[in-house]
């Protein structure tokens, strides 16, 4: 039996609701290279280890598993399901069909709810899974705001369903909220986006504050394993660079947890996924924090290292994959 760690003692962090739960919870995107078994087993050991967040998605290919996971859990009583947080995602393929898609993870989950339920890209443009960068969907379009609404508001009858706790947005930029924020019926609890050292997002995180939506950090350590795709010559290895490596060596800690100290320190939730670590990662929070003078350092080292570039999603005529980030403050149609 590993290490327990009290959730209890793990910092919170807090929705526009009112309601808490711990910083950091355990993804579950095995990236092409952990298979499906070795996922479920990390979050059965996870959650024994006092998670209670768990990042899931139906693109993952593994809620089936997982809800084997949960269902043994929860029937042994090892943790009970309001203490739970699970959060997984509508894919881009089933947007026109969301009450569907949700119905096939909580079937897959085994649950009744689920406690955040995201759109996990606010395209709808689908594409095979483990496709190479180069592939292009000839049906793909880009950002339509009616579309995203309608995605979001089938989500949101679900919600009055009971089926979903909270709803979640991911992958957005300054300017698709500014679009979609005023229109929809319910206000978005939080958004997933990018964070890591490197790659610190501050604008749109610093908007995402101010307008009450809880920042939920993926690829926290700059995914050193990321999907064989997703690497590109330039990308910056966050946990190898000297600021880190530095602060990490003066903590005789791991630069992993580093990363995640700094995370947490800067407000956001953080959804790092480990199948051989996840104990320290959630230990990490709850002691030795890093300094001012380090918190500075780290905010130092922004290098706009964004690693999902997202190729995949871009629509005939786009130019590269800059066009899904609205990098000039407008939306690219
Ligand atoms: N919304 C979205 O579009 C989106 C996109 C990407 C990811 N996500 C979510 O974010 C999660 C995290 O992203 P990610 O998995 O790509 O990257 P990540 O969490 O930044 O990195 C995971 C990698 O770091 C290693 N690691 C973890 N803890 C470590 C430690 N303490 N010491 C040394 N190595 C450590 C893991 O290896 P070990 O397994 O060996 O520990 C794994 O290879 C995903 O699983 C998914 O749930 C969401």
């Amino acid at each position: 039996m590993s290490e327990f760690v009290n959730p209890e003692l793990v910092p919170k962090v807090k929705f526009y609701t009112g309601e808490e739960v711990p910083c950091i919870g355990l993804g579950t995107f095995g990236s092409d290279r952990v298979s499906a078994e070795d996922v479920a087993k990390a979050v059965d050991g996870a959650i024994r280890s006092g998670y209670r967040n768990i990042d899931c998605a139906a693109c993952y290919g593994n809620e089936d598993l997982i809800g084997d996971v949960l269902k043994n859990l929860l029937s042994e009583n090892v943790v009970k399901r309001d203490e739970l947080f699970i959060m997984t995602k509508v894919w881009n393929d089933m947007h026109r069909e969301v009450a569907k898609a949700l119905k096939k993870s909580l079937s897959d989950l085994k649950l009744d709810y689920v406690d955040m339920y995201y759109i996990h890209w606010p395209f709808p443009n689908y594409h095979a899974p483990h496709c190479d960068v180069d592939s292009r969907n000839p049906d793909s379009k880009p950002f339509s705001v009616d579309e995203f609404c309608d995605t979001y508001e089938q989500i949101a009858a679900l919600q009055k369903e009971g089926l979903v706790r909270n709803i979640g947005i991911s992958n957005l930029t300054i300017p698709k909220l500014e679009a979609v924020l005023p229109k929809l019926s319910v206000k978005p609890a939080a958004c997933e986006l990018e964070i890591h050292p490197c790659f610190q997002q501050n604008e749109l995180m610093q908007y995402l504050i101010d307008h009450d939506i809880l920042p939920v950090g993926y690829m926290p350590l700059g995914s050193p394993r990321r999907p064989e795709r997703d690497i590109v010559e330039t990308d910056i290895n966050d946990m190898a660079e000297p600021v880190i490596t530095e602060i990490a060596k003066n903590h005789g800690v791991h630069p992993a947890l580093i990363c995640l100290k700094w995370a947490q320190q800067r407000g956001e939730m953080a959804i790092p996924f480990s199948i051989h670590n996840y104990v320290a990662n959630l230990k990490c929070v709850t002691e030795d924090p890093l300094s001012d003078e380090e918190m500075k350092a780290i905010g130092t080292m922004e290098r706009n290292n964004r690693l999902v570039k997202g190729q995949v999603f871009l629509w005939p005529g786009a130019e590269s994959w800059h066009d899904l980030w609205d990098e000039d403050g407008v939306i690219v149609q």
